[in-house]
């Protein structure tokens, strides 16, 4: 509970720290000034109760943007239309450091081993993590077919166009089976006390690779990328 104390006040400060130490993102975060900060207000309140499943799905709302952007390149590519591939760079970028080499790892790590020792899901498990490793031989394939040069040649669009879509086609359901599956069945292999610790554990871990307040961070790249591509404004997506 300390910790969460520390983490409360640290983003609160980190939130003020951040925009004057990052220039480049003061125009997003003057923009959305005030629905930021009544996010963090929020955010203050739930740092004092934030499971270890909270975090993960709030992880997977971070994916599920990148998952939009993937197929608004797809959206592009249908259409023919010229992009500036260094987005679509910088997307899988944030896949492989964010959801790869940070979220996967906290399901690896911490809980696939729990469910495996308890005999629950065990075949579920085994197929999560299989489609971990093949989202990492299509995030290469991704990021190196979107940062050549020669991606005007039809055979590359293609298979380009292929790799997006099977990341999207096994994303959706993987993430959706962990969010109404895994997830809610996680309190069921640890104990109480275990529970709330790795709350802790996971946000130490975070605040190691991204800093404080790494999340919003991370929310803030993604955004500054929906901007770029024209997909940022949500009344966009509403029917007319
Ligand atoms: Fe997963
Ligand atoms: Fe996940």
């Amino acid at each position: 509970m300390e910790s969460r104390t520390r983490r409360s006040f640290l983003q609160r400060t980190g939130a003020v720290c951040g925009s004057l130490a990052l220039p480049t993102l003061a125009l997003a975060t003057q923009e959305k000034a005030p629905a930021k900060e009544k996010d963090n207000d929020q955010n203050d309140k739930h740092d004092e109760e934030i499971s270890p499943a909270e975090d993960l799905m709030r992880e997977h709302g971070v994916l599920n943007r990148v998952l939009l952007i993937y197929d608004e390149h797809l959206r592009l590519l249908a259409a023919k239309k010229p992009f500036d591939g260094s987005i679509l760079v910088s997307a899988a970028d944030v896949i492989r450091r964010f959801v790869e080499d940070y979220h996967e790892k906290l399901e690896e790590n911490f809980l696939f081993p729990r469910f495996r020792k308890a005999g629950k899901l065990v075949s579920l498990v085994d197929t999560l993590e299989t489609q971990h490793k093949a989202g990492r031989e299509l995030t290469a394939q991704i990021r190196e077919l979107a940062a050549t040069a020669t991606l005007k040649l039809v055979s590359d669009a293609d298979k380009l166009g292929d790799a997006l879509r099977a990341f999207l086609r096994m994303y959706r359901p993987h993430e959706a089976r962990e969010d109404t599956v895994l997830f809610p069945a996680f309190r069921s292999v640890v104990s109480p006390h275990e529970y709330a610790a790795l709350g802790d554990d996971f946000e130490k871990k975070e605040d190691e690779l991204f800093g404080e307040d790494g999340f919003f961070k991370v929310v803030d790249q993604v955004a500054q990328l929906e901007k770029k591509l024209g997909i940022y404004d949500l009344s966009k997506f509403t029917p007319k």
